[in-house]
């Protein structure tokens, strides 16, 4: 082999092992420039809201839309909803207990998706919500025997019935704690809406849409993330109906996969007042330029299906991104933000999370809020906090814990 072809082929290999690899040495994140916030791409500064709203929010979320989440449909799906149960005396007399079911109905094909709902009984008049995605179904966020399966999960989960325990995630799930503090909380099956798994899009909620088959190919193709952001307003629409729920006063936390797609609901839907990541990482909070921990040629390798098929051409070349990750946080200006991570779960870069958090301000400036001051990462269990953005690195792992619902609520209460 002639010897420059040998050095060629000997760079692409190393070049693509190390995409492969997680960098976790601080000292190896490249030079990274992040592209400007209040810059149009003709060159402009951005010095005012109108500006800011008709010239360059537009401009970002068309990078979101055709380069990482995909297109959001525009059409709106037929649903009907059916209260299935309701439990006046849930969790020890505190709450009640709500079960519908959505039946989203569309070109000859229907989805199911069930919410459980949990309603403070002590609250007089409407009360503020928090509405999350758990990862294992409604019966796993808690020990109550009345949840039900879900049609997709009985579907999906029906060799595997060591999944079906109850209460096996209610630590992810302080109904007690929020509960007790006044807020009614709300939570759904993320795979009613999506099946997390590549090959299952026939089944999602993405097939009931009239360009789904045209879309098939395309690199701005809708897939799991986006289709779970979208989800997430669904829910959003059904508790607008509901009586003892104030609609203003609505707030959304994802963990992780779901803390990515909970960014993305939050920048696309104006319900949500509060948005709250938990440790999101990589597509979620964590800043791409980084390439600190999962990086995006991991990412889309692992999880084809999550974001639209143009997002794996970044795949080793992120400083060729021209957007990043604290400009999807901006976009969610002037509404609240919340970034958590947890110091242990460096796969999700706590410290690109929080720089995300940090480099959002701007935009936030701009609409006269306050927001983080230092660029240094916080200590430990410290959260640093104004009514528009917050932050905190806690002790421990990839999880959410009591001590993150206690400050996810700190700042809804802020808010609120
Ligand atoms: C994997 C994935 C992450 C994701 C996480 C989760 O670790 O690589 O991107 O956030 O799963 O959803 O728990």
């Amino acid at each position: 082999m002639n010897r420059y072809i040998l050095f060629f082929f000997l760079f692409c290999t190393c070049n693509i092992q190390a995409q492969n690899v997680a960098n976790y040495d601080e000292s190896k994140v490249p030079d990274y420039i992040l592209p400007e916030l209040l810059r149009c791409n003709d060159g402009t500064a951005v010095t005012t809201i109108t500006q800011w709203e008709n010239k360059r929010k537009p401009e970002l979320m068309e990078y979101f839309y055709s380069q990482e989440y995909g297109r959001t449909p525009s059409e709106n799906i037929n649903v009907k909803y059916q209260i299935l149960a309701q439990n006046p005396k849930a969790l020890e007399g505190k709450a009640t207990s709500k079960q519908i079911k959505f039946s989203f109905v569309e070109n000859g094909k229907t989805v199911e998706a069930f919410l459980l709902l949990y309603i403070p009984n002590a609250a007089q008049g409407k009360v503020p919500v928090v509405i999350g995605y758990n990862f294992k179904g409604n019966h796993s966020t808690t020990t109550e025997e009345d949840i039900l399966y879900s049609s997709a999960y009985k579907e999906l989960k029906k060799n595997d019935r060591s999944t079906w325990t109850r209460g096996e995630q209610t630590n992810r799930w302080s109904y007690d704690r929020i509960i007790d503090r006044g807020y009614a909380v709300a939570t759904m099956w993320y795979e009613d809406i999506y099946p997390d798994r590549p090959g299952f899009e026939e089944r999602s909620i993405a097939a009931l849409f009239s360009d789904y088959e045209a879309n098939v190919d395309k690199p701005d193709k809708w897939q799991a993330i986006g289709a779970w952001a979208w989800g997430l307003s669904r829910i959003a629409d059904y508790l607008e109906t509901e009586e003892k729920i104030d609609s203003e006063k609505m707030a959304i936390m994802g963990h992780s996969r779901q803390g990515k797609a909970t960014l993305w609901a939050g920048v696309q839907d104006e319900h949500f007042k509060v948005v709250i990541s938990n440790n999101s990482g990589c597509g979620g909070a964590a800043l791409a330029k980084r390439v600190y921990g999962e990086n995006i040629a991991i990412i889309t390798k692992a999880f084809p299906h999550w974001f639209c098929p143009a997002f794996s051409r970044y795949a080793g070349k992120e400083a060729e991104l021209p957007f990043d990750q604290h400009q999807l946080i901006a976009l969610i200006a002037p509404r609240s933000v919340y970034v958590a991570s947890a110091v242990d779960d460096q796969w999700a870069d706590p410290k690109g999370e929080f720089l995300s958090a940090y480099h959002a301000g701007p935009v936030y400036q701009l609409y006269g809020l306050k927001t983080l001051e230092s660029d240094t990462l916080p200590a430990i269990d410290k959260p640093v906090v104004t009514p528009s953005v917050g932050y905190h690195i806690r002790t421990g792992g990839h999880d959410v814990k009591d001590y993150d619902w206690e400050k996810f609520l700190d700042f809804c209460d802020l808010n609120f």
